[in-house]
């Protein structure tokens, strides 16, 4: 049986985690889903967001379904979710954003670059190495350039004229979607962010370093309406990991107004990653013709709370 590891998290997490594991049990009843507590809530509770037996539940999952953990900006505290990416060595992070028009894929470096974690506090500066490996840049630059052979084209997202760790990675992409036969062209990633709110039709799949996808994908997400709306993958050879790019949104946690739509669609991904295309496309038509019919979240001009959307959703699987 396939084994789901639910993990709501903090903040809006612990509200659109449930929206979206209803939608998965409505689908596949056959899946076994089991909750995993990792996060800042727990840290505060217990001292730990996530130690070794927590670890060792997500290793034992065929996926994960992840919310969204608060990162305090607090120095003793690690980023429990790069440690996750990290441990189960989640390479890809995979962003489709589409709407009308436009149809693209941000394909995330996700365990090196600026967040390498090799950083240190001196008394007068604070320095973050930038890790650019060969080994991380061709395993990335190949999962791009897979995409992209069942697309269209592929842009190196990069800043190859002022840093020498993304030369490095420039080259390797390059001669990568050579060897793979893709269309490919480099774009600097400064560029690119505007670019791609001006032309979002002249993209498919763009690959790029850890930092740089990390806010490519934020600033992209102004395409399609917030950040409540964009579902991601987190893809490794041993395991997957899917969320929504948003985080846990203090602002907002708590009231009932988070839009589900991001974690209803990392379900979806979920689906696909397993082969279920019949019904992650049943999963996102039911989703469409929610919104379709005026049933929308705070975020999207409506006054429907999280629950309620979720319940209208079900509503419009049932009726499929
Ligand atoms: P955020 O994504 O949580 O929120 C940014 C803004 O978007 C907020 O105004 C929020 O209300 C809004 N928003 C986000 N998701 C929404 C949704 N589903 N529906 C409606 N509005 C939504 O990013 P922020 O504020 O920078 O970070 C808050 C906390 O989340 C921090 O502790 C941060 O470290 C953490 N975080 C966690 C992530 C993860 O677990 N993958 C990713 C990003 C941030
Ligand atoms: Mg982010």
């Amino acid at each position: 049986m396939v084994q789901i590891a639910v993990v709501e998290g903090d903040g809006i997490g612990q509200e659109v985690i449930p929206v979206a594991r209803a939608v998965i049990e409505a689908v596949r009843p056959d899946f076994s889903l089991y909750d995993v507590e990792v996060g800042y809530g727990r840290w505060k509770r217990t001292g730990s967001a996530c130690d070794a037996e927590t670890m060792e539940s997500l290793r034992a999952a065929d996926a994960i379904l992840f919310g969204a953990v608060t990162t305090p900006p607090d120095p003793e505290y690690r980023s429990v979710l790069l440690q996750i990416r990290r441990d189960l060595d989640l390479y890809a992070n995979i962003r489709p954003i589409r709407g009308d028009g436009f149809d693209l894929v941000i394909v995330r470096e996700n365990t090196e670059g600026l967040y390498s974690g090799i950083e240190w506090r001196e008394a007068d500066r604070a320095c973050t190495l930038r890790v650019i490996t060969e080994k991380g840049s061709r395993r990335i630059a190949r999962c791009a350039c897979t995409l992209a052979k069942q697309r269209r084209h592929l842009t190196i997202g990069n800043k190859a004229n002022v840093l020498k760790s993304d030369a490095f990675f420039l080259e390797i992409c390059t001669r990568e979607a050579e060897e793979a036969g893709v269309p490919c062209k480099a774009h600097y990633i400064d560029a690119l962010c505007l670019d791609i709110l001006m032309h979002p039709d002249r993209y498919d799949v763009i690959v790029t370093t850890n930092m740089f996808g990390d806010i490519l994908s934020d600033a992209a997400a102004y395409l399609v309406g917030g950040l409540g709306l964009l579902p991601s993958a987190n893809i490794g050879d041993k395991h997957a990991f899917f969320e929504p790019v948003h985080g846990s949104a203090p602002d907002i946690a708590g009231k009932n107004v988070a839009n589900p739509i991001a974690a209803i669609k990392s379900a979806a991904m979920m689906l696909r990653h397993f082969g279920d295309t019949e019904h992650a496309a049943a999963v996102e038509e039911a989703v469409r013709l929610t919104v379709a019919k005026g049933t929308r979240t705070v975020d999207l001009g409506g006054a429907t709370g999280t629950r309620e959307f979720g319940e209208a959703v079900l509503g419009e699987l049932g009726a499929l």
